[in-house]
């Protein structure tokens, strides 16, 4: 990204409020007995190396939309979807769902705490996210409740939960685009949708905003999952290699190019949807412009995502 791609309010640059979310990330998570194995696995999991592309957009789309609250607010809701996120990954790897060895360039949690850690890891994390939320100072009780509750629905057992049980089930069966496009909205996309719908909250964009935000999040949640399962065989992603093998992603199915198309229709339909947000979109646009330009560096040289 170019210097002036990266400029954020205030000057700050993407590089910088990637930099602004850890340093909040490890304050919050200071106080995680660090004597016992369940805090260290929760610092663990949520201080690695992460892309930290959820409270990313958060911050960004909260500046296109013109937020005028404290950022301790912000960096509190960012981040408490980050450890949300954190801890579905730590989920994702135990064994009997993705049963996964590397994560963020590291063995994951289990590898090293063991599987009852990990799970106990996740939950602890799950829970500081709510009671963060529910705790921050800048918002009232109204929205704090309301974030709590978007948050919950995604993660629960028709959102985030579910999407996984879909994936786990999907697997050796017969599943055609409709049925993979369905799980992996509510896999990955639900989270993208409940923390855009947050950040129009406190941002008090108008219902017709907020919409648009949904659908927003919405492509951008297929866009990536397919840039993720495009990268399974990549050696770059931190994670184990061709962990999707026998999967039915819409990779396997459909193959690369096709996944490719539909990559550059997501986008296309996401940046439509910032588009009618009005003035607003400029920030979050450059920052998936260029994600998608090093996501598929390589991959389609024709594509053009200009
Ligand atoms: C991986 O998420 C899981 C998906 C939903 C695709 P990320 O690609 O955001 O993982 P990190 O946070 O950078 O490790
Ligand atoms: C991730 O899907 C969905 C989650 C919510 C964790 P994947 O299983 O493809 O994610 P990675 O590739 O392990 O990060
Ligand atoms: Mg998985
Ligand atoms: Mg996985
Ligand atoms: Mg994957």
């Amino acid at each position: 990204m170019s210097e002036n791609e990266n400029t954020f309010s205030g000057g700050l640059s993407v590089h910088e409020i990637k930099s602004n979310i850890e340093q909040h990330l490890a304050a919050l998570l200071q106080n995680c007995d660090g004597k016992t194995a369940v805090g260290m696995a929760m610092q663990e999991s949520v201080l690695g190396q992460g892309k930290r592309i959820r409270p990313l957009m958060m911050l960004l789309i909260a500046h296109d939309l013109g937020y005028a609250g404290e950022k301790k607010t912000l960096l509190d809701l960012a981040c408490a979807v980050e450890m949300i996120h954190s801890a579905s990954l730590i989920l994702d790897d135990i064994p009997c769902m993705d049963n996964a060895d590397m994560r963020r360039g590291k063995p994951t949690i289990h590898k090293k705490y063991g599987e009852s850690v990990a799970i106990l890891a996740a939950i602890g994390l799950l829970t500081r996210a709510f009671a963060l939320v529910s705790s921050t100072s800048g918002l009232s009780g109204e929205q704090k409740a309301l974030a709590v509750s978007e948050l919950a629905n995604a993660v629960g057992e028709q959102g985030l939960v579910l999407g996984q049980f879909r994936d786990l089930a999907g697997v050796g069966q017969n599943q055609d685009i409709n049925d993979i496009t369905a799980t992996n909205e509510l896999k990955t996309g639900v989270l993208f949708i409940a923390m855009l719908q947050v950040i129009g909250l406190t941002s008090h964009a108008s219902e017709a905003t907020r919409q648009r935000l949904s659908a927003f999040a919405t492509d951008f949640g297929q866009l990536f999952q397919l840039l993720d399962d495009l990268s399974d065989s990549h050696y770059t992603t931190g994670k184990d290699r061709n962990k999707d093998a026998g999967k039915p992603t819409l990779v396997n199915v459909m193959g690369r190019d096709h996944v490719c198309d539909r990559v550059y229709h997501h986008f296309h339909s996401a940046n439509e949807h910032l588009d009618a947000i009005g003035v607003a979109g400029q920030e979050t646009r450059r920052f998936i412009h260029a994600l998608l330009t090093l996501a598929l560096a390589g991959e389609k040289p024709a594509m053009k995502i200009a």
